[in-house]
C-alpha cells in the first residue's frame, strides 16, 4: 500500500513537471510521454472515442481518449494517471451501460477493460475468476466447457461486472441468488487511485 502510495505521488510530480517544462504538451501528448511507457505492452491509448465500441451509438459517450488497458496494473496507472492530470474518466466493459453521468466530453477518458476478459474456474469448479472486461457471453461459454453453472445476467453482450453492480438478474436467480450475492472478493481501483481486495470481512461498506 505504501509502494502504491509513493508511485502515486511520483506521478502528481511526473505530470505537474512536464505541465509546466512543456507547456505545448497537449491532453493527448502527456498521455503519450508520460501514461503509454509506464503501461504494459500490449496496452494502448488511441485518441478516438470510436476506439471502445459501444452497443448501441445512441447517445455515446465521446470521451477524446481511449486507454486499452491490458492488465489490472494498467487499471491502477491509468486511474491515477487521470486523477493527477485532473482527467474526468470512467470505466466500460461490455459498453451497453448508458447514463448522463458518462457524457464527459472531449476532455473524458474511457478506460476500456474489454481487454481484461479471462474466465477462470478452480480446480472444483466451485468458484470462479471473471476478469472485468469479460462479457456474459464469453462467462457462459467458459462456464458450459467446465461443467458449472454461474450468476450471472441474462444477456450476451453485456459486461459481467456492468451486470453485477445493478445486481446480476437470470433465470437461475431462484436457486443461486443475484450476481452480487455470489460474489467473494473483488479487486478493485476506487475513486482515490488506490487498489484494494474488498471482502465481506476487511470492507463491509463496500
Ligand atoms: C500480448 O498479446 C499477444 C497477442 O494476443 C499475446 O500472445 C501475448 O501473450 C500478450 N503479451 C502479454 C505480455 O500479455
Amino acid at each position: 500500500m505504501y509502494l502504491v502510495f509513493w508511485s502515486f505521488f511520483a506521478l502528481i510530480c511526473v505530470v505537474l513537471d512536464f505541465v509546466q517544462a512543456i507547456p505545448s504538451c497537449d491532453d493527448a501528448c502527456l498521455f503519450d510521454t508520460i501514461l503509454r511507457p509506464r503501461l504494459s505492452t500490449n496496452a494502448s491509448i488511441v485518441h478516438s472515442s470510436s476506439a471502445a465500441p459501444r452497443w448501441s451509438e445512441f447517445n455515446p459517450p465521446q470521451t477524446g481518449t481511449v486507454v486499452n488497458v491490458a492488465t489490472e496494473h494498467d487499471v491502477l496507472l491509468t486511474v491515477q494517471y487521470c486523477i493527477a492530470a485532473d482527467i474526468p474518466f470512467f470505466a466500460q466493459s461490455g459498453g451497453v451501460g448508458w447514463a448522463n453521468t458518462f457524457s464527459l466530453g472531449k476532455t473524458g477518458t474511457t478506460i476500456n477493460l474489454r481487454g481484461l476478459n479471462e474466465v477462470t474456474f478452480n480446480e472444483k469448479r466451485t468458484e470462479v475468476t471473471v476478469q472485468e472486461g469479460t462479457i456474459i457471453e464469453e462467462f457462459i461459454n467458459a462456464a458450459y466447457q467446465n461443467h458449472a453453472r454461474v450468476a450471472t445476467g441474462n444477456c450476451n453482450c453485456v459486461g459481467v461486472m456492468g451486470a453485477a453492480l445493478g445486481a446480476g438478474v437470470r433465470r437461475l436467480m431462484g436457486l443461486y441468488g443475484l450476481t452480487i450475492d455470489n460474489l467473494i472478493s473483488m479487486n478493485i481501483v476506487a475513486a482515490d487511485g488506490k487498489a484494494k481486495v474488498v471482502t465481506p470481512e476487511n470492507d463491509p461498506d463496500l
